[in-house]
C-alpha cells in the first residue's frame, strides 16, 4: 500500500534507521494489540527510534491519537488496518519455559541461593549501559549452556557481568572454573565477596574491556558469556574477545542482541561479523532474555524519542539468545577499542 510505503520512506529519513512497509504494519498491529508506548516496541520488534517515529507519521496523518500517556488507533486507523489486512499479534508461547526452551528445576537449589545474594547487588548505572535481566533468566542461561555441554568440566569466562553470571554459573557447581573480567569496581567487590563468603573460587577481576586482555586468559577458556552494548563494532569488539579467551575450534559463545536497538540490516551486518570470524550461530532464541527496567531511563536517549511521557512499568526490553561456536580458522579480536563504540543511529537506551 502507498501510504505503507510513504511513512516507512519518510521514517527512514528521519531517523536513518532502515525502514520498510512491514516495519509500518509491525507498529499499527502492535498499537492494536496494546496502547503502551513500550509493549508497542516490544511486540513490533522493531528498533525504538523508528517505533517512535512511525508513531509520530501515523499521528501526524490522524492515524493514531495521542491521548494521555495512551496511544490508540483513529477510525481512518482501524479502516487503514483493515484494508492493508493488518491483524493484532497472536501470541503461541510456551508458559511454562517462556519460550526459552528451557527450565531451571534442576537448578533449583543453586537458584533460590542466587535469589537471596542478587537482593544485594549493587544497582545498576548508566555509565557503563548496565542493564541486567531477572536472576530467572541468569539460571535459564546457565540450563541453556549446560544442555549443550558448555559447563561440566569446562574453563568459562564471563566478559562484563551485569547479570551475575558468575555468581549463577559457580553456584550450579558445574564449570571447573569461573573467570570474571568487568570494569565496574562495585561489581567485581561484590562479587569477590559473594565468592568469598559461599567459598565459590570466582577469579574476578576490574578490567576495561576497550583494553587487550590479559595475556593469561587468551586462548585459555572453553566457553564464554558477555553480553555487548549493540553496534555492529561493539558486538565485533566484545565477541571478539571472548572468541580471543576461547582454546580452540568447538569452543562455544553465548551473548544477547537485541531488537529494541536493531533493524534487520543491522542484524545481518551483525551476523556477517560473526561469520567471518570463523564462528557458526548455532542457536538463536527469540526474547530468551529480558530485562529487569532500569532506574535511568529518564537519561536514556529512547525517553527523548517517546511521543507520550510514561515511565516503563512491565518489561519490555528483551533480547535474543545466540549460541556461537568455533570452527577450523577462527579468529577472535583483541586489538584495543578507540572511540564511540556505543551509539548508533538504532540505539535507543544509550
Ligand atoms: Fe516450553
Amino acid at each position: 500500500m502507498e501510504i505503507l510505503e510513504q511513512i516507512a520512506r519518510e521514517a527512514e529519513e528521519n531517523t536513518q534507521v532502515p525502514a520498510y512497509p512491514r516495519s509500518v504494519e509491525k507498529v499499527i498491529a502492535a498499537v492494536m494489540s496494546s496502547s503502551d508506548f513500550w509493549k508497542i516496541v516490544d511486540l513490533s520488534d522493531e528498533p525504538l527510534p523508528l517505533v517512535a517515529e512511525i508513531l509520530k507519521l501515523l499521528n501526524k496523518r490522524d492515524l493514531v491519537v495521542f491521548e494521555g500517556d495512551q496511544i490508540l488507533l483513529t477510525e481512518a486507523g482501524a479502516e487503514l488496518a483493515s484494508k492493508a489486512k493488518i491483524e493484532p499479534f497472536a501470541s503461541h508461547v510456551c508458559p511454562r519455559c517462556k519460550g526459552r526452551g528451557v527450565v531451571i528445576d534442576d537448578l533449583k537449589e543453586a537458584y533460590e541461593k542466587f535469589l537471596k545474594i542478587q537482593e544485594e547487588r549493587p544497582p545498576a548505572i548508566h555509565q557503563f549501559d548496565q542493564g541486567y535481566v531477572t536472576p530467572e533468566n541468569t539460571f535459564a542461561r546457565v540450563a541453556l549452556a549446560d544442555s549443550r555441554g558448555d559447563l561440566r568440566g569446562k574453563k568459562v569466562i564471563v566478559l562484563g557481568d551485569d547479570d551475575l553470571m558468575s555468581i549463577a554459573l559457580a553456584l550450579s557447581g558445574l564449570p571447573e572454573k569461573v573467570t570474571i573480567l568487568e570494569i565496574d569496581e562495585r561489581l567485581v567487590n561484590f562479587i569477590k565477596e559473594v565468592s568469598d563468603k559461599y567459598n565459590l573460587g570466582i577469579d574476578a577481576r576490574v578490567h576495561d574491556l576497550r583494553q587487550p586482555l590479559p595475556e593469561d586468559v587468551v586462548g585459555a577458556y572453553d566457553t564464554f558469556f558477555t553480553d555487548p552494548p549493540e553496534t555492529v563494532e561493539a558486538i565485533k569488539a566484545f565477541v571478539g574477545r571472548g572468541v580471543a579467551t576461547l582454546k580452540a575450534e568447538r569452543c562455544a559463545g553465548y551473548f544477547g542482541v537485541t531488537r529494541r536497538e536493531s533493524s534487520l540490516d543491522k542484524w545481518r551486518r551483525i551476523q556477517k561479523v560473526l561469520l567471518d570470524m570463523g564462528l557458526v550461530i548455532t542457536d538463536l532464541i527469540h526474547n530468551f532474555n529480558e530485562y529487569v527496567n532500569w532506574d535511568y531511563y529518564e537519561e536514556m536517549r529512547g525517553w527523548q524519542l517517546t511521543p507520550v511521557k510514561k515511565a516503563p512499568e512491565d518489561i519490555w526490553y528483551r533480547s535474543t539468545q545466540f549460541r556461537v561456536e568455533t570452527v577450523r580458522g577462527f579468529k577472535g579480536f583483541n586489538e584495543p577499542i578507540v572511540g564511540d563504540i556505543y551509539n548508533d543511529a538504532e540505539s535507543s537506551t544509550t
